[in-house]
Parts: structure tokens; sequence; C-alpha cells
């Protein structure tokens, strides 16, 4: 039986968390799993994915399907073993496009991916601005990337409960630039956020690392620039828990996902249930 696809959603409260660098070497360390993996770019004003990814030149992007001036298939590109739907940045397709973007073409795109795929990642815009609550509501998962600080994890927090109300499932966060002595241990950021929302593992504690910088400058995904390195290790074993590989309990919903990807956006953006 082919497998269901998987949608996840990569998402902060505050902004630079790591969610861009997680989305695309998560998905790229899905793919060395032997997983196919599409990674999107929904962080349309922002849009960095593809430069993580080493995509200097997408002539046809995000932009161009929403806009329906170019079919899912002409904005995919392949790099290290993914496919990328990169959102590219031009300045008048910003602001025309965020003005503009249709739900019916959000959910056409994004069933036709679904379709494509066993993983699509979504990288999240950080806040909870449209394109934010688009980018979580268009996947049945969310992984939520804090830094190990206070403020963080109540910026967690609350971007866990947007996805509780988008109806989007999280069973576990990531603790990302961990490692300095005034940081706030694994043990503690568990305990914080049971406090708040019941149970929350952390499922992958990744060390600030000059790696992830140094693969950044070469355009080229950490997990591939230096895969020994401890930030890559991490993200490994990330991906062998999400992908339901290890004995981990990350237990992926078993209904089909197409559908109720559609409901959930739907209800998000229009307040009405289908
Ligand atoms: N574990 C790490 N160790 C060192 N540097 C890191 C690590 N993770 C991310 N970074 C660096 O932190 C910066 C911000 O990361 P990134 O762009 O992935 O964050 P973001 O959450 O997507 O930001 P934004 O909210 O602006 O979209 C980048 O320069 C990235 O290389
Ligand atoms: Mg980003």
């Amino acid at each position: 039986m082919k497998a269901k696809p998987r949608s996840v959603s990569i998402a902060s409260g505050k902004g630079g968390t790591g969610k861009t660098t997680l989305t695309a070497n998560l998905g790229v360390a899905l793919g060395a799993l032997g997983k196919k993996v599409i990674i999107l770019d929904g962080d349309l004003a922002m849009a960095n994915l593809s430069i993580v990814m080493g995509l200097t030149k997408c002539e046809t992007n995000f932009f161009d399907v929403l806009s329906g001036k170019a079919d899912v298939n002409e904005a995919l590109y392949t790099n290290y073993g993914i496919k990328v739907l990169p959102c590219g940045f031009r300045f008048e397709d910003v602001h025309d496009a965020l003005s503009k973007v249709k739900r019916e073409r959000v959910e056409e795109v994004i069933n036709e991916l679904l379709r494509q795929t066993e993983f699509l990642l979504i990288d999240a815009p950080a806040g909870i601005q449209d394109t934010t609550i688009i980018s979580i509501a268009a996947a049945r998962e969310m992984i939520p990337v804090c830094n190990p600080t206070y403020t963080s994890l109540v910026d967690a927090y609350k971007i866990v409960r947007l996805a509780n109300v988008l109806g989007s499932w999280t069973r576990g966060m990531v603790a990302n630039r961990t490692g300095k002595a005034a940081d706030l241990s694994t043990e503690e950021i568990e305990q914080f956020m049971g406090r708040t929302l019941g149970a929350m593992p952390v499922l992958a504690d990744i060390p600030e690392d000059p790696k992830v910088q140094e693969a950044e400058r070469d355009g080229v995904p950490v997990v591939v620039y230096e895969p020994e390195c401890e930030a890559s290790v991490a993200i490994n074993e990330l991906a062998k828990l999400v992908a339901g590989e290890a004995d981990l309990p990350y237990v992926p919903y078993e209904e089909p996902a197409i559908r109720e990807t559609t409901s959930r956006l739907i209800r998000a953006l229009t307040g009405r249930s289908v």
C-alpha cells in the first residue's frame, strides 16, 4: 500500500529560531533515509529556503504557482536528493501575491504536492500573520522550534496553541542552538512546556554549531556539508524519529491526509467547517 503522505510545518512564535535551517536539513536527512520529500517555502515575505538549499536561480517559484502562472511541477527544483518549492523574492510579487492569495489555489497546490510525496515540510514564517496561519493549517503536524530561553519557550507555547486551534498536531518540539552555560536544559524546557501544555517532549536538542553557518555561507545543507558535526548528528537522529524508524513515541496520524488538509485550511481561513 502506498504510504500516506505526511505534512509537517516547522514553526516558531519568534523569528530566527532556526526554522528554515531545520526545514532544509530535516528534509535532506529524510531524503537520505530513502523518503520522498518536498520542502515548501511558506515564508512568502522573507523567502530564503532556496538559499539554504543552494538554489540561487529559480526562474519559477511559489508566487507563480499561486497566481496560476505556472504549474506546481514547473516550480519544483531538485537538490540534495529532495524537491524544493521555493518562494523567490520580487518586491512587486510580494505585494501582489500577499494581498491576493486565494484559499482555493493554496489548497490545490498543497494537495498536488501531497500526491507527489511522502513528506511535505513547510517552512512557516514567524509570528501569527496570515501566511503563518496558512502554513500551519496546511499541515497535519507541526514541529515548533525554540531556542533555550524563557522568552522563546513562551513564544513556542503560543504557536502550539495556535496550531491546536487550527487542528494541527504537535507531538514534540525542537530546541535549537543549545549548549551555552545559561541556557535552559532539555529537562527545564520539558518541565516548562509540560506545565503549560501537558506533555511536550523535546524531540531533538540541536547544539549551537559553527558548521551550520559555514554551510549556509556555502549554500550547502549542513547535514551534507559536515555530516559528522554535532548539529548534523542531532538532525539526522530527528529525521529517524520523524520517519518513525526509531523506537520513539512519534505516532503519525492514521487517516488519509489530503481531505483533512483541505478542511482545516477552509476552517482556518473562513471559519466554516466542511
Ligand atoms: N544550531 C545552530 N547553530 C548555529 N547557528 C544556527 C543554528 N541553527 C540556525 N543557525 C543560524 O541562525 C540563523 C537563523 O536561522 P534560520 O534562518 O534558520 O532561522 P528562522 O527561524 O528561519 O528565521 P526567520 O524567522 O527569520 O525565518 C542562520 O544564520 C542560521 O545559520
Ligand atoms: Mg526562516
